[in-house]
């Protein structure tokens, strides 16, 4: 018998039977233990750790609306814009489907950005979570390759430039440049062939990999434990029975805590994706219910919402290889966020002004320059606030050794502060 359910008096029911049946074969119970009834997470969480699990709610209904899409898209440079008109007007509840993944790509981001800002604020990424926020990052960065390659399959207007623009940074790539942009697009330009393996992509290998990188994020989360709002360790304080004194287990407390996060996140994506699925031509741009036409570029080219912090900065610097230098440095430099950040205490309720502001003003940068991207870059003032924000956005970073060595904080308490009612 599996040593977990041990202790257990003798199997009763049926159910009882089978599931002692399970246990000697898979460790079932012991599973359920380790990472819901015994997993245990402080009791002063707030609403910024709902996003966790509304990512793997999103996650699970990409994964679900794709597979239907798949059996209706044809990922063919002739058949692939006519296929989505199809799966829109004539394929039975088509139009559903397509909306919930379209609507799904950006509550992706949505969700991700403010699990990511969470984790900024209570400094969830410092030791011992440095791999759990490595893991995080390579989500992130297959999260972006998925919308990126996934948006060039409707085949329209911004289908089909976006890719344009994008594929030919890595022309910047000194020595290899413009092999590597061949190699990518398997053509001379964009095409047939390009759309085929984005498609291979899309539907089978960055999923895989998302999979594989959630289920690795969730695992390196229950080995070092969940953080708190307060930047508490609560494994410090156990009581006679090994328990944290301030931890609560995430079943049943959390899951029906989640299970109002769900159904609130839920009715919003439901008001979006049945009342404005375009979302004004931010979650569906407007250029792209026109079919993709090499011979003419749309009047202005600026990717999905998601994106358009990073492209401000590309389009800040006036030389191509300096902004996707600078665009893929903006990311990269998230990786080493846990070595920048000098400061011992973890949460923003007992670091002093100095990260405050510099959050605040990171926050203020790369809304700013989302903004900005999605802009014409005809308008000088445009570009030149564009340059100020990178300035400001890598300062963020670069300059954080520097400000949080020195920074002034405020004495952390020793158990959690978690009023009633919270
Ligand atoms: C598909 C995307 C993702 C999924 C499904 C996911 C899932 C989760 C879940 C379920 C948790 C525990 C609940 C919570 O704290 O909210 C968590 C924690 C965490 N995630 Fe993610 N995550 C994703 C993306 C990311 C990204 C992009 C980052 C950072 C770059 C990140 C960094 C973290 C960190 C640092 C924690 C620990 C928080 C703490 O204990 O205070 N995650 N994640």
């Amino acid at each position: 018998m599996n040593s977990a359910r041990t202790e257990a008096a003798a199997p009763t029911s049926r159910f009882d039977r089978l599931i002692d049946w399970i246990d000697e074969r898979f460790p079932l119970t012991s599973m359920i233990k380790e990472h819901a009834t015994e997993y245990y997470a402080a009791k002063n969480f707030n609403v910024w750790y709902v996003f966790g699990v509304l990512a793997i709610v999103v996650l699970v209904i990409q994964l679900i609306t794709g597979i239907f899409l798949t059996m209706n898209y044809k990922p063919s440079a002739e058949d692939a814009f006519a296929s989505v008109e199809y799966i829109m007007r004539d394929v039975e509840w088509g139009w559903l489907i397509r909306y919930m993944h379209s609507t799904g790509a950006s509550a992706f981001f949505i969700v991700v950005y403010l699990h990511m800002f969470r984790a900024l604020m209570y400094g969830s990424y410092k030791n011992p979570r440095e791999l759990l926020w490595i893991i995080g990052v390579l989500i992130y960065l297959a999260l972006m390759a998925e919308a990126f390659m996934g948006y060039l399959l409707p085949w329209g207007q911004m289908s089909y430039w976006g890719a344009q623009v994008i594929v030919s940074l890595f022309g910047a790539v000194p020595g290899i440049g413009e092999g590597l942009v061949e190699w990518i697009r398997g053509d001379y330009f964009i095409s047939d062939i390009t759309l085929n393996r984005f498609f291979a992509l899309h539907v089978v290998a960055v999923p895989l990999a998302l999979i594989l990188l959630v289920v690795m994020h969730i695992l390196a989360l229950h080995e070092t434990g969940s953080l708190n709002p307060d930047g508490v360790e609560i494994k410090e304080r156990k009581d006679s029975r090994g328990i944290p004194l301030d931890g609560i287990a995430f079943h049943p407390y959390y899951t029906s805590k989640d299970l109002v996060a769900i159904i609130v996140f839920l009715a919003l994506f439901s008001a979006v994706m049945f009342f404005a699925p375009e979302m004004g031509g931010y979650f569906l741009e407007h250029a792209n219910f026109e079919p993709s036409n090499p011979l003419k570029t749309p009047e202005y080219i600026a990717p999905v919402w998601y994106f358009t912090p990073f492209y401000a900065i590309l389009r800040s610097v006036p030389s191509k290889a300096w902004g996707a230098f600078l665009m893929l440095a903006a990311i990269v430099l998230l990786f080493f966020l846990p070595w920048l950040d000098r400061c011992r205490v973890k949460s923003i309720r007992y670091r002093g002004w100095t990260f405050k502001a510099a959050i605040a003003t990171f926050v203020v940068s790369f809304i700013a320059l989302g903004y900005l991207g999605l802009q014409p870059a005809t308008e000088k003032v445009y570009v030149y606030a564009a340059r100020v924000f990178t300035v400001l956005y890598f300062l963020f970073f670069l300059a954080m050794p520097f400000y949080t060595r020195a920074e002034k904080t405020k004495p952390v308490p020793e158990r959690v502060v978690y009023q009633h009612g919270e």
